[in-house]
């Protein structure tokens, strides 16, 4: 059964967001290695993912829009978001493991958000997919997130320039309802810190 039935069931749903350079990836992988020491099954997902149309995404990231309309690019993502839930999300949680999402829909709302899109409109596209228990919202400057980017290779050219992420942080920090489940953590902390500051909060929600 692929579809969301409203329910994560015996499994957890962890996600990280926040703009490029915050240390999604870096703290998402803390966690699992964390939920595995205390002997429970987890898996890492990211999105966009590999697949199809990840591909696609992963052509504006390297090439930049051209050509692709901002219907089009909110289209990929659902579209991947569709096979990654369908693929991978809801058989993870219906086996009962800590799904840890690297990037979800939430970043859809901020990033898509950003190019002109009513954020409480693709919230709503999103409805269907299954949703997290948890979200954690790691927050830095998008000067700061770029500077860490560019130190580890340099920004691609579809998301990571300075005045979008500007607006797509606007969009995150903007009030809307969507966004109210995320716990914002100071992103400039230690990556020790954070990760102990994550972990204290997913105890309590080991069932
Ligand atoms: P990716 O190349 O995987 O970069 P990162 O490692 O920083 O996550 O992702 C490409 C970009 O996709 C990233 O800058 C954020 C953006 N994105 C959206 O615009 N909408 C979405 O729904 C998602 C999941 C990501």
């Amino acid at each position: 059964m692929c579809v969301w039935d409203g329910k994560n069931g015996k499994g957890l749903f962890i996600v990280f967001e926040g703009i490029d350079g915050a240390g999604k990836t870096t703290q998402a992988h803390l966690l699992v290695e964390r939920l595995k020491k205390h002997l429970r099954d987890a898996i890492y997902l990211k999105e966009p993912t590999n697949g199809p149309w990840g591909e696609k995404i992963r052509q504006i990231a390297t090439h930049g829009r051209e050509g692709v309309t901002p219907d089009e690019e909110l289209d990929y993502f659902i579209k991947d978001r569709e096979e990654d839930s369908k693929q991978n999300i809801i058989p993870a949680l219906q086996e009962g493991r800590v799904v840890v999402m690297d990037r979800y829909l939430y970043s859809n709302a901020a990033y898509q958000g950003a190019l002109g899109f009513d954020p409480e409109m693709i919230f709503e596209k999103n409805r269907h997919f299954p949703q997290a228990d948890a979200v954690f919202f790691l927050e830095i400057a998008p000067e700061g997130g770029l500077k860490r980017v560019d130190s580890r290779g340099g920004a691609n050219i579809g998301f990571e320039k300075i005045e979008y992420l500007q607006n797509v942080y606007g969009v995150f920090n903007g009030g809307h309802n969507g966004f109210k489940k995320m716990v914002r953590i100071d992103a400039t902390k230690s990556a020790g810190e954070i990760s102990e500051i994550i972990w204290q909060k997913v105890l309590p929600l080991l069932k």
